[in-house]
C-alpha cells in the first residue's frame, strides 16, 4: 500500500472506534473533528455545517470544528462551496480555491477544500467540510474516505436522533 493509503486505513480504524464509541452524533462529530485535525497533517481546518431545522430559506450552521475561527458561521445554499454541495448532494472538491469564485475565503492560507454531504434517510441535513494549505489535498483516495467519515455521521444521526 502507498503510505497515504495505509496513513488513512489507520486512520478509517480509529474513526470507526469513535463511531462505536460516541453515545451521539453530536459526539462523534466533535471527537471526529478532532482526530482528523490531529492527525491528518494536510486537513487544517475540519468543521461540521448543519441545516437549522425549520429554516427558510435554508441556511447551514457551523457546529463542531477544529482549526481558526472562521467568519462563515452561516451559510445560505446560494453561497460559497458549501451551499453548492449541500444544495446539490453531491461532493464538492475544489483543488485551487483562488480559481473557484463560489469560494468563501475562511483563511488566507487555504488552498484546497472538500466539502461532502451529510445524508439522512437520504436526506441532506449537513455537511463535512475540510480545508488545506496544500493545493489539490483532496485526491480521489481522500475523498473516499471523507465520504465515509460523513456517512458514519449520517447512520449515527439514524440512529440516534443527534
Ligand atoms: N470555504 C467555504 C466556507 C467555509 S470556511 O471554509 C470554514 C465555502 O466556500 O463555502
Amino acid at each position: 500500500m502507498n503510505p497515504v493509503a495505509t496513513r488513512l486505513e489507520e486512520v478509517r480504524s480509529e474513526i470507526s472506534a469513535l463511531a462505536e464509541s460516541s453515545p451521539t452524533a453530536h459526539d462523534l462529530m466533535r471527537a471526529m473533528v478532532k482526530l482528523l485535525h490531529d492527525k491528518m497533517l494536510k486537513y487544517n481546518w475540519v468543521g461540521f455545517y448543519l441545516l437549522e431545522p425549520g429554516a427558510q430559506p435554508p441556511v447551514l450552521v457551523l457546529g463542531a470544528f477544529e482549526g481558526a475561527m472562521t467568519p462563515h458561521t452561516r451559510i445560505f445554499l446560494n453561497q460559497g462551496i458549501c451551499g453548492a454541495a449541500a444544495s446539490s448532494g453531491q461532493t464538492v472538491v475544489v483543488d485551487d480555491v483562488a480559481k473557484d469564485p463560489r469560494y468563501l475565503a475562511c483563511s488566507l492560507e487555504t488552498k484546497s477544500e472538500i466539502v461532502v454531504p451529510v445524508f439522512v434517510h437520504g436526506k441532506v441535513v449537513g455537511e463535512l467540510d475540510i480545508d488545506s494549505h496544500f493545493a489539490a489535498a483532496f485526491t480521489a483516495e481522500h475523498q473516499e474516505f471523507v465520504q465515509h467519515c460523513a456517512t458514519l455521521v449520517g447512520k449515527k444521526l439514524e440512529a440516534t436522533g443527534a
